[in-house]
């Protein structure tokens, strides 16, 4: 039985975390910019090794967006009727895809200003015209609004749009799409099949490389997690709404604050065939939880891509000091990525909650963790759910806990935690300091990780895993923050 990770963090069963720990320096022979921090989530390749919480103040289509764009992936929450999940998942898959599936279109007997009202309205440049039958025969664009008044209300489409269209096939790669409107020097394209009709748009500001690391599927479209709960739905509308969910989901997360049950365990058997996308499992906490489920469930085993771990060390969680158990974030890292040495080292390990520095994250790696998940660095940004708010003159949004009372009276969650259980919240609600967009909070932990990794002479993910870890003392700690200054901290 491999004890590889739990010995650099844990002896004579002291549960260690973060703040107990520091990684020791090791040699560097490589050049700063040589660090690679990306890393594999099942088939997936993620260029950012950071998650976004599935929490509904943390991860809805903004957020997810977001993170996908910037090489990590946000993990849409569940704490909303079916229709809005899938309203949520048809966003984030639609978005930034270099193919516009619902393209603006109108008639060529249209007047000139309902086209200008239709850009105007749904800040677009241009509007595919087709005729009844739906074939494509012009394309109008802002160049073509007439100068005057008069013809801007009485002139039809036909009249003033570009009749000899380019176009391209469907199933054309980035490389031809581009090639075709760098020699017409046109914006768009629309995709038009053999039988002549109108199969999508590719506009040139979506084919240009703004976000080079974004986390894309094999279409080009951007990868969607989303969080499911482990119930199995008896109705058959509830599972007819879960597969068209599915249908835009790449990812579903197993949503609960343990894992290690056997209801829950069976509803996930049962959901992993009634739906396609890959699953993470979590949370769970211990060795035995993830050798359990890595060799003694029946999983669909190739669609079982990873573990999620973590138990009651998130900001706002407070299921530890409600029920007396829990497996601080470090810990469960450690214990569980020894039981994937044991079992499957082709699962990845989500090391989930409880970071609250850039320097917990080289830590969580050197523990064993594939990829990270934080909520508590995101609430406050700007594409997290809700409004900012002032309080005594510092910005602030609200930031609350899944097992919370204000999160819980939805009644969509009551699963997340012991079903039945009325009174015990397991989270609590509060104000975290507005931090400004995404980008900069992404930045920050994204240089903590990688100078991390520099002074611990590793190069990559897989590399820092090997790195050394050793408990500070309540000395050492001291220590190792600022100290002996005149300053308050
Ligand atoms: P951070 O530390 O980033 O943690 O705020 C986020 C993670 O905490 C989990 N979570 C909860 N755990 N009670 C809990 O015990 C809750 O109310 C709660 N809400 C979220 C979740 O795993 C999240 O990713």
């Amino acid at each position: 039985m491999s004890n590889y990770y739990r010995k650099k963090i844990h002896s004579n069963n002291l549960i260690a975390t973060f703040d107990d720990v520091l990684i020791l320096p090791g040699f560097t022979n490589f050049s700063p910019n040589e660090v690679d921090i990306s890393t594999n989530l099942g088939k997936y390749h993620l260029k950012l090794p950071i998650l976004s919480s599935a929490m509904d103040t943390v991860t809805e289509e903004n957020m997810a967006i977001n993170m996908a764009l910037r090489g990590g992936l946000g993990v849409l929450h569940r704490n909303c009727s079916y229709e809005r999940q899938l309203e949520m998942v048809r966003i984030v898959k639609r978005a930034r895809s270099f193919v516009i599936d619902d393209v603006a279109t109108i008639s060529p007997n249209s007047k000139v200003s309902k086209a200008k009202f239709m850009m105007e309205n749904y800040n677009i440049s241009g509007i595919v015209v087709v005729d009844e039958a739906k074939k494509v025969c012009g394309i109008f664009t802002k160049r073509d609004i007439p100068f005057f008044e008069k013809d801007l209300q009485n002139g039809t489409i036909k009249d003033y749009m570009t009749k000899d269209v380019i176009s391209i096939k469907p199933g054309a790669s980035r490389e031809e799409a581009l090639k075709i409107l760098y020699e017409s020097r046109k914006e768009k394209l629309p995709i038009i099949g053999d039988d002549g009709l109108l199969k999508g748009l590719i506009t040139k500001k979506d084919l240009a490389p703004e976000f080079p690391f974004a986390s894309k599927d094999d279409e080009g479209h951007l990868l969607c997690a989303m969080a499911l709960s482990p119930r199995f739905p008896e109705s058959s509308q509830a599972q007819a709404s879960l597969k068209e969910i599915d249908k835009y989901v790449d990812i579903f997360f197993i949503d609960v604050a343990d894992f290690y049950k056997k209801d829950d365990i069976d509803g996930t058997m049962k959901l992993m065939r009634l739906l396609e996308s890959d699953f993470v499992l979590g949370n769970i906490g211990t060795y035995q939880a993830a050798e359990y489920l890595i060799s003694k469930c029946d999983f669909v085993e190739e669609r079982f891509i990873g573990l999620k771990v973590g138990m009651g060390s998130g900001s706002i969680c407070t299921t530890s000091i409600q029920t007396g158990v829990g497996a601080p974030t470090l810990y469960a890292t450690a214990q569980v990525a020894d039981a994937i040495q044991d079992y499957n080292q082709e699962m990845s390990l989500i090391a989930d909650g409880g970071f609250t520095k850039p320097g917990d994250l080289p830590k969580a790696f050197s523990s064993g963790a594939d990829i990270i998940m934080s909520g508590h660095f995101f609430a406050g940004t700007d594409e997290s759910p809700g409004f900012i708010d002032t309080i005594a003159g510092r910005k602030v949004k609200i930031y609350r806990g899944m097992g919370s009372k204000d999160a819980r009276v939805s009644g969509y969650i009551a699963d997340r935690y012991i079903e039945g259980s009325k009174m015990l919240t397991e989270g609590v609600s509060d104000y975290v300091p507005y931090v400004g967009d995404v980008t900069g909070v992404l930045a920050t932990l994204k240089e903590g990780l990688t100078n991390g990794m520099i002074y611990a002479g590793a190069g990559s993910i897989k590399e820092m895993k090997k790195a050394s870890l050793g408990i500070v003392s309540i000395v050492g700690q001291r220590e190792t923050s600022p100290h002996d200054l005149i300053g308050k901290f």
